[in-house]
């Protein structure tokens, strides 16, 4: 995904893959860094710890992702400490693709010593910060910016064969740039996430965004 991304111009962060059975020698030394399994998804393996700072704590967190999940490949990113956004899509492109309002995700509230990240700890433990202090809101883009995002998006759709909806989540790096972070084929749709906050922003009911996936479907296969 990051090649095709960034062969059409899309920025990426500076990223190194890392074997399963690769020696901790391999690990590059560029900081900050987050570590992620490159096999996973609803950030598992991605906790308050996986953004490292030097070389022991790169180390340590690699040894924790290894005991964790075993024989998993890792991917070692520089870590974009800017706002982060995402951009949601319906439809397909032979029938039109929507794109819902651009969504910034608000760490505003986190305590200071947490890294603001969307860890497993926001995804899955309901008495932690990350759980209790982000907030999903309308992004505040500059309308040139958003409509960048949407053409990077409504690109990459088409590019990858992706079908009826998905979402693409974006970082800013530390000099400004906004970069491409995922590509989310088939992104959570339940009523407290992302996708049904974006609808919300647009004035469409949970109900209704899932009738325009549904009819996204339908229409392609009908077609
Ligand atoms: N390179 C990175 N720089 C900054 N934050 C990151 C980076 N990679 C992941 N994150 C944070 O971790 C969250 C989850 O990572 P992501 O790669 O999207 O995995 P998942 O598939 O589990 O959602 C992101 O929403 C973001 O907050
Ligand atoms: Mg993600």
């Amino acid at each position: 995904m990051r090649l095709v991304a960034r062969a059409h111009g899309v920025a990426v962060p500076r990223e190194h893959f890392l074997s399963a059975d690769a020696s901790p020698d391999e690990l590059p030394d560029f900081f900050p860094a987050l570590l992620k399994p490159n096999q996973a998804d609803g950030s598992v393996g991605i906790t308050q710890d996986a953004v490292v700072r030097s070389r022991d704590e790169a180390r340590r967190y690699l040894r924790w992702l290894r005991e964790t999940l075993p024989g998993r490949d890792v991917l070692v990113q520089e870590y974009l400490p800017g706002p982060e956004y995402g951009i949601g899509l319906v439809g397909n492109p032979a029938h039109g693709l929507l794109a819902l309002p651009a969504l910034e995700v608000d760490f505003s509230r986190l305590p200071e010593r947490l890294a603001p990240i969307l860890s497993f700890e926001s995804k899955a433990i309901p008495d932690s910060p990350y759980w209790t202090e982000i907030r999903f809101a309308r992004a505040a883009l500059a309308p040139d910016v958003e409509a960048r995002l949407v053409d990077w998006s409504e690109w990459l759709f088409r590019r990858l064969g992706l079908r009826d909806y998905a979402r693409f989540d974006f970082r800013t790096s530390a000099g400004g740039e906004i970069a491409l972070l995922e590509v989310n084929p088939n992104p959570a749709w339940a009523n407290d996430g992302k996708l049904a906050f974006m609808a919300g922003f647009a004035g469409i009911a949970y109900r209704d965004l899932l009738r325009a996936i549904l009819d996204a479907a339908l229409a392609r296969v009908g077609a």
